[in-house]
């Protein structure tokens, strides 16, 4: 009888925790963590015959909102939408493959990185492009991305065609529209299983870490959230979920 009590009071605690939890969130709906992303993006967020989004950061986000004691919901839209959508207070977050930059921290408070990627360049096989040969090519570019941002730096604006989604970016390049893609590599591999005739080559650009860009201020969702983040990289879960869709 003890040890049911002992139990009951256990549970009581645990439960009285994540409700004190949220209670104390202010967030865009309460109750709720409302996301912005855009889900062109495999493996970290895509949608499935039946339009759900899934994936590596779906699947994280679901664990992170029962964490924290708030209800998920995800807002689909283009990325440069997505990125917006925070600083309009449409989202509590942009949770959508999201390089840290030092531009973005102005505008964001960043969680902890879960994952590192680099800039590849993806074009049609036969052709030879490589970083020395960026320079005379027509690159194709997600608009918003940090590839945009860096070809658009290195070889200016005539050079490169931003478009809104992955989808029209690869119809861009496989009608000879553009030369190439410039984008992160992680993602690069995931169209290239499903687009035979493609290639890709690596850049020179420096690394890039993933996080989650919370609301500017929101220092109570961002400890909140960190939290979670940081005890499911520790316990392997973070690992384990890109681990299973990097291997799809
Ligand atoms: N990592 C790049 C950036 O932050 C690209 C992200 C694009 N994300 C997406 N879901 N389409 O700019």
């Amino acid at each position: 009888m003890k040890k049911l009590t002992a139990l009951f009071l256990a549970l009581a605690l645990c439960l009285c925790g994540t409700l004190a939890m949220a209670d104390e969130l202010t967030t865009v709906e309460a109750g709720k963590l409302t996301i912005s992303t855009s889900p062109d993006f495999p493996p970290f967020e895509y949608t499935d015959d039946e339009d759900n989004i899934i994936g590596i950061e779906p699947e994280l986000l679901t664990l992170i909102a029962e964490k924290v004691g708030l209800e998920l919901e995800i807002l689909p839209m283009d990325f440069d939408s997505a990125l917006l959508a925070v600083q309009q207070g449409k989202s509590d977050a942009v949770v959508s493959g999201v390089t840290v930059t030092e531009g973005r921290k102005l505008i964001y408070d960043f969680t902890e990185s879960y994952t590192v990627i680099t800039q590849a360049i993806v074009f049609k096989d036969g052709k030879d492009i490589t970083m020395d040969t960026l320079k005379d090519q027509t690159i194709g570019v997600q608009r918003g991305t940090t590839g945009q941002i860096l070809v658009e730096d290195d070889f200016g604006e005539d050079h490169v065609v931003a478009y809104d989604t992955y989808s029209t970016v690869f119809q861009a390049l496989l009608n000879d529209q553009i030369d190439c893609i410039v984008m992160d590599d992680a993602v690069a591999k995931a169209y290239l299983a499903v687009n035979p005739g493609l290639v890709m080559v690596g850049t020179t650009y420096e690394p890039e870490n993933y996080a989650f860009g919370i609301t500017k201020g929101n220092t109570a969702l961002l400890d909140a959230v960190n939290e979670a983040l940081k005890s499911f990289m520790e316990d392997g879960t973070v690992q384990a979920i890109i681990d299973k869709y990097m291997a799809e």
